[in-house]
């Protein structure tokens, strides 16, 4: 029987707190290898994430706030005032790791929010607390976002997801990939269309390797195929991750979820983003707001699953932006750990948050 049980045993945790350490997979192996990484110190926590060993939005959060726990883990000092002044400034450090996504931000400052300054010892605790607090609430939102998602789920459907906003981009479970999983414990019987993604191929890669491993019937496309997919009627719906919800309920995702939300416009099919509410920025009102990452062109240039082998002439440009703001009159809905909300009544939400 597929039930979470299954899917716990198919999907290990992508971040797990272990006695003195953070455990994460190593996203660059997949779907290759299955590989751990210890993260011992903060500077581990950040190089992970720049080196996108992990990604997302949610496992970047945990993470960040992982690298706060590893930083005071290891302080060896006793001034309780030093030993925060020193948190503030590891918080601003792994903050800039990753730009876009809020969750890092929103990982690093709720581990640290209002910290009492009491002695050092105590403060270490507190902050493990916290950790394993983040940790276990991150995998009950998502679990929340399954069912709740999992109600606009048919048995015979078939599902668009871009990217990968499954386990992988969470601390477990996922959140564009949570109805679906929900779906296959409920008994329907669906179908997964996958965007490759383009250039990280997160879809390719990284979702393919989730719904193989949980045995969901699973068929990629390249990026640009979404318009003969949709105009054949091949795609009831999607849903998509999110890295950063504007209060106007626009969303920063992966490139390409733009024109992925106008194609299923034209072809009125439900476009939804899952997220948890920690992805929603009530702090700025439009996606105009929201910083876009830019990453090195050598993402596109050169084929990075063939150890970085140029397949363009020497000399070309490249630009590569790696995400797009969907505008919310796009979104026929935001899933999150409190329901289904219309893009633009996120306000609703707020005063939960
Ligand atoms: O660059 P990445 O892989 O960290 O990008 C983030 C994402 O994985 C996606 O945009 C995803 O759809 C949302 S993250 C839950």
């Amino acid at each position: 029987m597929k039930n979470l049980n299954y899917l716990r045993k198919k999907l290990p945790l992508t971040v797990e707190l272990r006695s003195d350490h953070v455990l994460i997979i190593d996203q660059t192996k997949l779907p290759g290898k299955l590989k751990f990484l210890k993260l011992k110190k903060y500077p581990d926590a950040i190089s992970a994430i720049k080196e996108m060993q992990v990604r997302g939005a949610q496992a970047i959060g945990a993470v960040g706030a992982g690298g706060i726990f590893l930083a005071g883990y290891s302080y060896k000092k006793n001034n309780a005032s030093d030993f925060y002044k020193y948190l503030q400034k590891i918080a601003k450090e792994i903050i800039k790791a990753r730009p876009t996504a809020v969750n890092l931000a929103w990982g690093v400052k709720t581990i640290l929010a209002d910290l009492e300054i009491t002695s050092v010892l105590k403060m270490k605790a507190e902050i493990k607390h916290r950790y394993k607090n983040i940790l276990e609430q991150g995998v009950g939102h998502n679990l929340k976002i399954g069912e709740y998602g999992n109600t606009l789920i048919k048995s015979g459907m078939t599902i668009l997801t871009h990217c990968n906003a499954g386990s992988l981009s969470a601390i477990w479970f996922g959140t564009a990939t949570a109805p679906i999983f929900q779906a296959l414990m409920k008994g329907k019987n669906i179908k997964v269309r996958l965007d490759e993604t383009r250039p990280w191929l997160q879809g390719s890669r990284l979702t393919a390797w989730e719904m193989e491993r949980t045995g969901i019937d699973y068929t990629i496309n390249i990026d640009s195929a979404v318009g003969y997919l949709m105009s054949h009627g091949l795609v009831d719906m999607v849903i998509v991750g999110a890295d950063h919800i504007a209060s106007n309920g626009d969303t920063a995702n992966k490139i390409g979820t733009y024109p992925l939300a106008l194609m299923a416009h034209e072809w009125k099919i439900p476009f939804y983003v899952a997220a948890v509410s920690a992805t929603i920025d009530f702090s700025i009102k439009t996606g105009a707001l929201i910083k876009i990452e830019e990453r090195s062109g050598d993402e596109i240039l050169r084929d990075i699953r063939y150890k970085y082998q140029p397949v363009s002439p020497q000399g070309a440009k490249s630009f590569n932006p790696i995400f797009d703001i969907t505008p919310h009159k796009l979104i026929t809905g935001i899933i999150t750990e409190y329901g289904i909300s219309k893009s633009d009544a996120l306000n609703l939400i707020k005063g939960r948050v």
